[in-house]
């Protein structure tokens, strides 16, 4: 395909994209790593991009490293208890002021950066203000955090009043008491707070490339990160990050994206591609499939029929289907069943078969039939069962793009062997869990 053609795909490719993000709010915290490194000037530029293409934006600042090399600088020690930095009245003027050397730098950048991008001409306003209201985080095990504090509320009222007016709002991670005091608040906590209260569409942690990122992108139910929180691999960065992933899902934060800057653009092929870029934390999809029930048999034998007729899928009785219900996951619209796949354990009870997958034709490409996957999968996860298999004659791909591999030596449980039929020539994926 030449140039010209894949531009155009791309951009057709965006559009939805586009048109979804439009007037959505999105909190966007971005490390202090990044905001010193070579890539911030393109992340600069893209979030210009995004204001003029009216996301409601607020962007918060990190500013941890700053504070250390400041501390260092000034032959203060850096102390911490649990993670979370422990800012004393020695420290605290150093600390406010590398926040604010951070802040002045950004909000410069926004300013002045742009003439010199793709975004030249256009200019953003920013606003910055007293929208956070702190309070201490007191005593730790027996430890005085002092300054180190934690929200007590957001004026989100008054930052929803500037979204609308068009503002980027910017904020630093500092909290004022009702008493004047000021506090130090952890940046990715304060990122999640201000998300929940605003019910933001979106919350994005942008942070620098790490040695041992994975490069793929990655789609996580919060059950999908409690997991990864039960698991001592999990760097603590990342811990914390998918803690407040978390938290402001369960708040009804649609998604929430963790992008390591890898690569100019990161932002935009996360927001902007079906595949994405970073690790994309979401339940929205759960939402739109369920357990099926005896009365949705019909609706999912008028969508697997044709397929059962063209050998895709092997043929089911009614009486079949009516003893294995309550292993099939389904996604209604509008009345309809638009997709379902069925999870069949064994006797054997860490073994399961994934079976009639099938999504209909004006839904496919959407993802579904990956989320139907991934439901199956949970629900797996959840009765104990440690292996899947599937039998296919024409989707092998599709299911060894979603982390199943051809496996010939895999005996087949003595209950499916009885029924296979060797003369389909089906090929035998399995995939762990
Ligand atoms: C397989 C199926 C469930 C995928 O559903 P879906 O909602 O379109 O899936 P996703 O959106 O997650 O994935 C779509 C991608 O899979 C690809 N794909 C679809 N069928 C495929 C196949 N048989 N082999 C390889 N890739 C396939 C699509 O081309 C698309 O790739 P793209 O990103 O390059 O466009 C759907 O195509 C279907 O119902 N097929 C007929 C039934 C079937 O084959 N069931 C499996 C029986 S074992």
């Amino acid at each position: 395909m030449s140039n010209t053609q894949d531009y155009v795909q791309w951009f057709r490719g965006a559009a939805p994209y586009i048109k979804a993000h439009r007037k959505k709010t999105f909190v966007i915290m971005v490390s202090d790593e990044v905001i010193y490194s070579d890539r911030f000037i393109g992340l600069v530029h893209d979030i210009a991009l995004l204001n003029h293409l009216g996301i409601k934006l607020v962007i918060l600042h990190g500013s941890r490293n700053s504070i250390d090399k400041h501390l260092a600088d000034n032959q203060l020690e850096s102390k911490f208890h649990n993670n979370i930095r422990i800012t004393d009245s020695d420290t605290l003027p150093y600390v406010v002021h590398a926040i604010n050397e951070v802040k002045t730098y950004f909000e410069a950048q926004l300013s002045t950066g742009l003439p010199n991008t793709p975004m030249s001409g256009s200019e953003i306003s920013l606003i910055g203000g007293n929208f956070v209201i702190g309070m201490p985080l007191g005593v730790i095990d027996g430890v005085d955090m002092q300054h180190s504090g934690k929200v007590r509320a957001i004026k989100h009222e008054a930052i929803d009043e500037l979204l609308a007016l068009n503002h980027v709002v910017l904020l630093s991670n500092l909290g004022y008491s009702r008493t004047g005091e000021v506090f130090n608040l952890p940046t990715e906590d304060l990122a999640s707070e201000v998300a929940r209260s605003l019910k933001a569409d979106k919350l994005i942690f942008i942070r620098q490339e790490r040695a041992d990122a994975d490069s793929t992108a990655s789609t996580l139910s919060t059950s999908q990160c409690k997991s990864m929180l039960a698991d001592s691999a999990t760097p603590d960065d990342l811990r914390n990050l998918l803690q407040q992933a978390i938290l402001a899902i369960q708040a009804q934060v649609k998604r929430v994206h963790i992008i390591d800057q890898q690569v100019d653009g990161g932002l935009l092929l996360e927001l902007f591609t079906r595949d994405g870029y970073g690790i994309m934390v979401t339940n929205l999809f759960y939402e739109g499939s369920r357990t099926a029930s005896i009365d949705d048999i019909g609706g999912i034998l008028s969508l697997i029929e044709p397929l059962e007729a063209s050998g895709v899928l092997v043929v089911r009785s009614r009486e079949q289907m009516e003893l294995e219900i309550r292993y099939f996951q389904v996604v209604e619209k509008d009345g309809m069943i638009i997709g379902c796949i069925a999870c069949i354990p064994d006797k054997d009870e860490s073994i399961a078969e994934i079976a009639c997958l099938a999504v209909h034709d004006d839904y496919q490409r959407a993802g579904l039939g990956n989320q139907l996957l991934q439901s199956a999968e949970m629900q797996a996860l959840k009765h104990g069962i440690t292996q899947l298999y599937t039998l296919t004659t024409r989707t092998s791909h599709w299911f060894i793009e979603h982390g199943f591999s051809e496996n010939r030596d895999f005996a087949l449980p003595s209950a499916k062997r009885d029924s296979y039929n060797p003369e389909r020539g089906s090929k035998i994926l399995t995939k762990s869990i």
